[in-house]
């Protein structure tokens, strides 16, 4: 007979919000237990930066094959000087995006209680203070950083649902919160501000436009060749059907996804068509990639075509992450 403890018996569980919920949540992040947190961007997989062991957990329920940097999650800019240095760049940016969907990479600040796990070891720390309501109040009542990833297994399409990251990650997590639909859709821009220009490392939910308008100045590239971090990998966000790019035809068997005038051709199956904002809205396009992949995916298509999307504003993250989705695996 098969005997669950009353530990693990509830493992993985969906709590919508509200008290019960949150005082779940702050329980099991005191514990060292890991959950799957609603933020604005994507569902994270957090746990408590300043615990070493807790950290592991998160790298063990995703699967990663190594232990690469996490963004630590603070309530505002307030909190996060006390574990990085920022320079003029940093706080206009902060200033400007916080809370919101934008990761600063700053120097380290030495005495910080952020576990050395949690930034692999490395001299800088990515900090970033979600908007979400959900996100908010469990930051505020746990009172630590939060060390969180996507909540979705290492590769993998990343969770803009509660039901997607249960899906996922299943009981690797003490509890899933239920905050909706993830509104952003797109993990945050990350830009790296270390003294030299600010740098773009990972296009997201806050626009080049916009991170340069506030700044004064353009961003600098991220180097070539510099590799620093899984989601900086060429393949990822991979769904298991192959993924081709800027289609302008359709074979039978492929699904579509699709963007603005283009309506579905009669020989794809219905299930097989998703238009991700059919007014070429980028924002409702951003907001719905993630889910699109995996419905199509979901129908075993032969291959997942991508229509075409413009390049500017949101349209640089989406295309950034349909590149990557695109890219041969390894
Ligand atoms: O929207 C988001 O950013 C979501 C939500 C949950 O906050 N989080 C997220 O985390 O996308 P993750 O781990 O999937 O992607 C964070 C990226 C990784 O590619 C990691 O390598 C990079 O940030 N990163 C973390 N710390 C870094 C550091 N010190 N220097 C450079 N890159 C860093
Ligand atoms: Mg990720």
């Amino acid at each position: 007979m098969l005997e669950i403890s009353p530990t693990q018996g509830g493992r993985g569980r969906i709590l919508g919000p509200g008290p019960e919920a949150l005082e779940a949540a702050v329980a099991a992040l005191s514990e060292g237990d890991v959950i799957g947190l609603p933020t604005e961007t994507v569902y994270g997989l957090a746990a408590d930066a300043t615990r070493g062991e807790a950290v592991a957990r998160i790298y063990e329920a995703k699967r990663r094959p190594a232990f690469n940097p996490l963004i630590a999650h603070v309530p505002g800019h307030t909190e996060a000087e006390a574990h990085g240095l920022f320079d003029a760049d940093a706080r206009r940016l902060a200033a400007a995006f916080w809370p919101g969907p934008l990761t600063l990479v700053v120097p380290f600040r030495p005495g910080s209680a952020v576990s050395a796990l949690a930034r692999a070891g490395l001299d800088s720390l990515a900090l970033r203070a979600p908007a979400h309501p959900l996100a908010q109040e469990v930051l505020r009542a746990f009172g630590r950083p939060l060390a969180a990833p996507s909540a979705n297994p290492s590769g993998r399409i990343s969770p803009t649902t509660a039901a997607a990251v249960a899906a996922g990650l299943g009981e690797a997590v003490a509890l899933v919160l239920d905050g909706g639909p993830a509104p952003v859709g797109l993990e945050s821009t990350i830009v790296e501000c270390r003294g030299g220009p600010p740098r773009l490392l990972r296009p997201g939910g806050v626009t080049r436009e916009a991170i340069e308008a506030a700044l004064g100045k353009p961003l600098a590239e991220r180097e070539q060749g510099a590799i620093r971090g899984p989601g900086l990998l060429a393949s990822h966000y991979a769904p298991s059907a192959p993924v081709r790019l800027a289609a302008a035809t359709f074979a039978a068997d492929e699904a579509v996804l699709a963007f603005g005038p283009l309506t579905r051709p009669a020989f794809i199956r219905p299930e097989r068509y998703v238009n991700l904002s059919p007014a070429g809205d980028l924002r409702e396009a951003a907001a719905r990639l993630f889910e699109a992949l995996r419905t199509l995916d979901a129908t075993q298509p032969a291959a997942i075509a991508a229509a075409p999307i413009p390049g500017h504003g949101l349209g640089e993250a989406i295309n950034d992450r349909l590149l990557r989705a695109a890219a041969p695996r390894v």
